[in-house]
């Protein structure tokens, strides 16, 4: 099998990250890295012998040797940079969100499809081993019909200016509740406080609903004391709680539900009978390989350059969930009015 020929475009936070997995990657070669600052490629380039450094990305578009192009730039230059990419016959790799709105995707999407190159989206969570152990519990349903999600993602920064809290942090759980669910939301009633910058929230509290019914709440934020990174599942038979910062156990099974075979009277006048409404069985700590879903996710977009329909995050998922998050705006803007979510 030849190696992907790989450059990066962005080395600032989280770009030398994605330079580090393709580079350890066997079917990864990376040519060349771009930044506009300087600064950030000298810090990287000791640590990859070879490379070519550049501060123009125009260099890695013109190069003919490089099939793969990694766009992590701030959102708003997504677009751009991903259209010339693919107009120079890249495949790429474009983080989270996709571009900055739903017109910009429609548009990368088309364009991919003439140029017949992949267009993949760094949802990382779907190539989290905690998250695909959820999705088997869900589709399986071993949890029963899903009653409702709340997801907490906060901590104290990092703060952008470039997005919303909304858009840096809740594109995650929107690309995984559609993983778990098979489907997006239809509304959106959402609340959130600019504290810190005039521009943008950095606390939102967000709720959607999906054609089921199937409730999930997002709270996202940056502006609070403690880094969470968690889901809370609650179905009909057994519940769940998902917890990233849990290295040890990051999926809690819990055998609890509400019996059927509750009184039949309305009003449960004593304890007894309250406790007798109330299932509560063993807790499962089912053993998750963890794995590095960083290294996952750069291995599933070289795999998708060989084989596109193995792609489980392609440009289609990034529009449902930057349409998602377009709807939410809309309902922060109007105070938390209920929007319909179009696809
Ligand atoms: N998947 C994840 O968990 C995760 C984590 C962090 C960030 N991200 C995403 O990665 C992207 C980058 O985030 P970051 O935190 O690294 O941002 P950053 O601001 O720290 O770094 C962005 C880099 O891009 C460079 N840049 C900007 N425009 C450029 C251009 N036209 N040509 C070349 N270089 C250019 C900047 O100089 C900077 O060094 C964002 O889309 C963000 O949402 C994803």
């Amino acid at each position: 099998m030849t190696r992907v020929n790989v450059s990066v475009v962005g080395v600032g936070r989280w770009g030398p990250n994605l330079t580090r997995n393709f580079y350890s990657n066997p079917d990864s070669f990376v040519v060349s890295v771009a930044d506009k600052d300087i600064t950030r490629l000298k810090l990287l380039e000791p640590h990859y012998p070879g490379i070519i450094i550049t501060e123009s990305a125009d260099v890695i578009f013109k190069d003919s040797t490089v099939d793969a192009v990694v766009i992590c730039t701030p959102t708003a230059m997504h677009y751009e940079l991903a259209k010339k990419a693919l107009e120079n016959n890249k495949h790429v790799f474009v983080e989270k969100p996709l571009a900055r709105d739903s017109k910009e995707c429609k548009e990368l999407i088309t364009l991919a499809k003439k140029m017949n190159k992949v267009l993949f989206v760094g949802h990382i969570f779907l190539y989290n081993a905690g998250i695909q152990a959820v999705r088997k519990l869900i589709q399986n349903g071993d949890l029963g019909k899903i009653f409702y999600y709340q997801i907490t993602r906060t901590n104290l920064g990092p703060i952008r200016t470039d997005v919303s809290s909304l858009w840096d942090l809740a594109s995650h759980d929107l690309a995984i509740l559609n993983y778990w669910q098979n489907a997006m939301p239809t509304k959106v009633s959402a609340l959130g406080g600019r504290f810190i910058n005039p521009g943008n929230e950095d606390t939102v509290f967000a709720t959607y609903t999906f054609s089921n019914n199937v409730l999930a709440n997002i709270h996202v934020s940056w502006l609070n004391p403690k880094k969470v990174r968690e889901i809370v599942i609650v179905g009909e038979k057994k519940m769940v709680v998902w917890d990233d910062m849990d290295l040890s156990n990051p999926v809690r099974i819990y055998d609890k539900n509400v019996t059927v075979d509750r009184p039949e009277s309305a009003l449960v006048d004593t304890f007894a009978g309250f406790r007798a409404s109330i299932h509560e069985g063993d807790t499962l700590l089912p053993k998750i390989r963890i794995n590095e879903p960083l290294y996952a996710e750069c291995d599933a977009f070289l795999k998708a350059v060989r084989d596109p329909s193995s792609c489980i995050t392609p440009g289609e998922q990034g529009l449902a969930v930057v349409q998602a998050l377009e709807a939410t705006d809309r309902s922060l803007r109007e105070n938390g009015k209920e929007i319909p979510i179009n696809y």
